[in-house]
């Protein structure tokens, strides 16, 4: 396509130049009945499944219907939404913090109705296009990252693994019939952008091969210090080599002590480590945010290694979905999956969802790995 000016003036970069002003208050995107009873809302009550009613103490109702997206969107989709908004919703529409769609109907027949009318759009795939669900104790949609689609240091794909791993518990996204909400983020390094380390189950992507190192660009392309800096275990150290008579300043990288997590290379370019072969899934699982009975708590890693297996991931949807049924069949109500496996003992938790247990799970990192093991008589056969 021909260059096609926007005003910008690349001769006087800073002539004319906005800067500053944030984003649009959220106060100029609100639905009436919201504006009107801000701050005023007295009870409410999920209807059905991805159907919720909100009570102002002026008696205005609101119902809100939910609905799941691909969070990776291309603008006709957003297009697609805005005819929604505008047909049902008087132009209004808002989304999650989990990237799920919202929108607000006045009656619980309109709710009904917009429902069904979601549910009936589909790509060409056959694939729902605004599924709706992920209210209550159900499993609601996947935070993830940017895979294989945008960023430079994953160990696997986002948007891949979260499609397949959807469409093997979707029955309780539409659903819910859980002791508890299950959330499950998806991070594709251990950089975890996202909420991977406190979720009921997360996917994260892992490397287990040492960074290669590109000794002759090294030292053009990386302030050496960040590089040595950059490791948790101390596994880099700058040095000299000779390569064709020519001395280059590098790093050194001791293989015994690199556990692969790739901060070096997020910091140094010249220190790649992504390997078809080597990079796959670690799994964890039992973190929670929320404050409710029990404080928030970390996930922990339960699978050490599951492969790389696009497009479809078979081995991590089948881990998935055994762990799920496990406590949705043995958790009490109200137990989050970390709840469960704390009240039961982790040593049950390994045997009811049939995952082998093996040294990979047992913290090495530094002097708090000491409290991760069991100083205590207390365990079952
Ligand atoms: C065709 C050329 C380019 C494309 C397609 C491109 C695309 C992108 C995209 C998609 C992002 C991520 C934005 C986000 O995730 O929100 C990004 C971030 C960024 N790009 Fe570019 N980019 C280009 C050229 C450049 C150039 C020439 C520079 C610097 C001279 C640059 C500097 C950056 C920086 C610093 C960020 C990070 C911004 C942030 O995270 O706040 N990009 N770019
Ligand atoms: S988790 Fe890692 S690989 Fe994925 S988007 Fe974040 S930094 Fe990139
Ligand atoms: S991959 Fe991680 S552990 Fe290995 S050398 Fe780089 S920073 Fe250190």
């Amino acid at each position: 396509m021909a260059f096609i000016s926007s005003g910008y003036n690349p001769a006087k970069p800073m002539e004319g130049r906005v800067s500053d002003i944030g984003p649009r208050h959220f106060g100029e995107y609100l639905p009436p009945v919201i504006k009107d009873n801000f701050g005023k809302w007295d009870y409410h009550e999920i209807i059905e499944a991805g159907i919720l009613l909100h009570v102002a103490q002026s008696g205005d109702k609101t119902y809100t219907v939910r609905a799941a997206t691909a969070r990776l969107m291309t603008v006709t989709h957003i297009r697609e939404i805005c005819e929604i908004a505008d047909k049902f919703c008087g132009g209004f529409v808002r989304f999650t913090t989990r990237n799920n769609l919202e929108f607000q109907v006045e009656t619980e027949e309109a709710a009904k109705e917009l429902k069904a009318f979601l549910n009936a759009q589909k790509f060409e795939g056959g694939s729902m296009k605004f599924p709706v669900g992920g209210t209550g104790a159900a499993v609601t949609n996947i935070v993830h990252t940017q895979g294989w689609v945008h960023c430079h240091t994953p160990a696997t794909d986002a948007s891949g693994t979260v499609k397949a791993t959807m469409d093997v518990v979707f029955d309780d996204f539409t659903n819910m019939k859980l002791p508890a909400p299950v959330r499950i983020s998806m991070a594709c390094c251990l950089n975890m952008c996202g909420a991977v380390h406190c979720s009921d189950i997360a996917i994260l992507g892992i490397h287990r091969k040492p960074p290669i190192i590109d000794h002759e660009y090294l030292d053009n392309l990386c302030e050496i210090p960040l590089a040595v800096a950059a490791c948790p275990t101390g596994a880099v150290r700058p040095t000299k080599v000779e390569i064709e008579g020519k001395t280059y300043k590098t790093v050194a990288v001791k293989e015994e002590r690199c556990m692969f997590c790739g901060n070096c290379y997020t910091m140094c370019p010249s220190l790649p480590l992504a390997d078809g072969e080597g990079d796959g899934i670690a799994i964890m699982v039992g973190g929670k945010i929320s404050n409710r009975i029990t404080k928030p708590a970390f996930s922990k890693v339960v699978v050490p290694f599951v492969p790389n297996e696009p497009p479809r991931w078979p081995t991590l949807t089948k881990v998935i979905k055994k762990i799920l049924d496990t406590y949705a069949a043995e958790a009490n109500k109200y137990e989050r999956l970390g709840d469960w496996a704390n009240r039961i003992g982790w040593e049950r938790f390994f045997e009811k969802c049939d995952l082998p247990f093996s040294e990979h799970l047992i913290d090495d990192f530094r002097d708090p790995a000491y409290y991760t093991w069991r100083q205590t008589t207390q365990f079952k056969w």
